[in-house]
């Protein structure tokens, strides 16, 4: 029987103790009250849509910042944001010829684990940021403290979002190759070069199909994704599908959980267990192939095509080796999966002067390793899951602008997470359509 209450029997990671209980039972009985975010028929429509993508017949973008803050939902930065998914979206488009599903890290992935509970800055000891849902980044004890209002904050944000994705959205995008060149006059980017094969294409292709430059709905295929991560939350927004016989969670289309909260006998995966969302589970390096099978048969029991999909973040240098045998065992199990490459997470590095970041020729390391791997099994890379901004930021190393460590500093806004920015997100859908190219149509 599904329950929205049942993970309350399991123990539970990450979550914030809140000093003041009536206060939080407030909150989540006022959340509980309020409209659903997005309509039953839309996850629907999303489980089959990643379905077909775990059978190679759409390609799933999914992108967003790793932490999306309040100040996110000004319509500014929404519509950069949608932009760039947008402008990758083409480009995986003519790369792949495939129709590109995007799923934004966006409208309520304001939550995040944390590896440790507190931080320490000058000797002050305070807790860790968990994401604006839960309090502020602000190093102050004030900030810093735990408040249930800003789930409501959280829920009002995501509705605030999602109402301008689907009404005010529609725009024409930007002109292509303005966007994608430097910035500077200067000499030619050698990226632009290296990828004008493909622009030329896109440019044919948008001057024959002029509708295809604007952002607009219903025929966007955009759709709202976050780590399902704050039970209390989760489960104010988690009620009975039209026909009464299954629970949906409406706050998002589309709920992950990730490496942290993944434990087969917690709390998390109870929760997911229960929704009839198309979920995800973020699977890192550690994971054993026995763990993940048993991971798949308790969250898709049914075997539904487009229920569940694997975020693999391995890291570059381990995927050649973890990977296979997970897909074979998978393949072995006769169990439907879509695959997905999450390149970020499983590379992280701390630079020199102690930034956290990432290298892009590590990102790419692993998007090429995964889609080789699936091609010589025979089996399908469904898409791929990247923690961009439309900022021209300074936090992951490398790309045609050839950030360096002494780059970073210049423009690091990243709360927890090193995101690519506008131009590197369009460099890697440019890079992952010229991989999917080698080994899709080896003879081109
Ligand atoms: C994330 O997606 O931001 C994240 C924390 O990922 P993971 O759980 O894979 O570490
Ligand atoms: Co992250």
């Amino acid at each position: 029987m599904a329950s929205s209450t049942a993970w309350h029997n399991f123990p539970a990671r990450q979550q914030p103790q809140y000093a003041d209980s009536a206060a939080l039972e407030k909150v989540i009985t006022e959340i509980h009250n309020l409209p659903p975010l997005v309509p039953q028929a839309e996850i629907d429509e999303l489980t089959s849509l990643i379905a077909a993508s775990g059978r190679g017949e759409v390609f799933l973008l999914q992108g967003g910042d790793c932490a999306e803050t309040f100040v996110d939902s000004s319509p500014a930065r929404i519509r950069a944001k949608l932009q760039t998914l947008q402008q990758m979206a083409l480009v995986l488009n003519i790369g792949t010829s495939l129709p590109v599903v995007k799923v934004g890290r966006i409208a309520g992935q304001y939550a995040k684990p944390r590896s440790l509970p507190t931080e320490i800055q000058d000797g002050i000891e305070l807790p860790s940021y968990r994401g604006d849902a839960v309090n502020g980044f602000a190093f102050t004890r004030a900030s810093r403290s735990f408040d249930p209002e800003r789930l409501l904050e959280a829920y009002r944000h995501a509705a605030k979002t999602l109402h301008f994705i689907h009404n005010f959205a529609a725009e024409p995008l930007p002109d292509w190759h303005y966007s994608f060149l430097p910035t500077s006059n200067s000499a030619i980017d050698p990226l632009y070069s290296r990828y004008q094969y493909l622009m030329a294409e896109i440019a044919e292709y948008l001057r024959q199909n002029p509708e295809k430059s604007q952002f607009s709905p219903p025929e966007s295929n955009f759709y709202s994704a976050h780590e399902a991560l704050l039970l209390r939350y989760e489960e104010a927004l988690t009620r009975c599908g039209v026909k009464k016989d299954r629970l949906y969670n409406f706050g998002a289309h589309f709920l992950w959980i990730g490496e942290r909260t993944r434990d087969i006998n917690e709390a998390h995966v109870e929760m997911l267990s229960h929704i009839s969302n198309p979920i995800g589970v973020k699977i890192g390096p550690k994971a054993q192939v026995e763990e993940v099978l048993a991971l798949i048969e308790k969250l898709n029991p049914q075997n539904q095509p487009g229920r569940l999909s694997l975020i693999m973040r391995l890291g570059a240098k381990k995927i050649s080796a973890l990977l296979p045998p997970l897909i074979e065992a998978v393949q072995r199990e006769g169990k439907v999966v879509t695959w997905i490459s999450d390149p970020m997470h499983g590379n992280t590095i701390s630079a020199c002067n102690g930034y956290k970041t990432r290298r892009m020729q590590d990102i790419w390391e692993e998007l090429y390793r995964f889609f080789q791997i699936h091609f010589q099994l025979g089996t399908v890379p469904g898409g791929i899951h990247i923690e961009l901004t439309s900022d021209d930021v300074t936090e992951v190393l490398g790309g045609a602008e050839k950030i360096d460590e002494d780059i970073l500093a210049t423009r690091y806004e990243a709360l927890v997470d090193p995101r690519l920015n506008r131009r590197q997100s369009l460099e890697t859908a440019f890079r992952v359509a010229e991989i999917f190219r080698e080994f899709a149509q080896p003879n081109n």
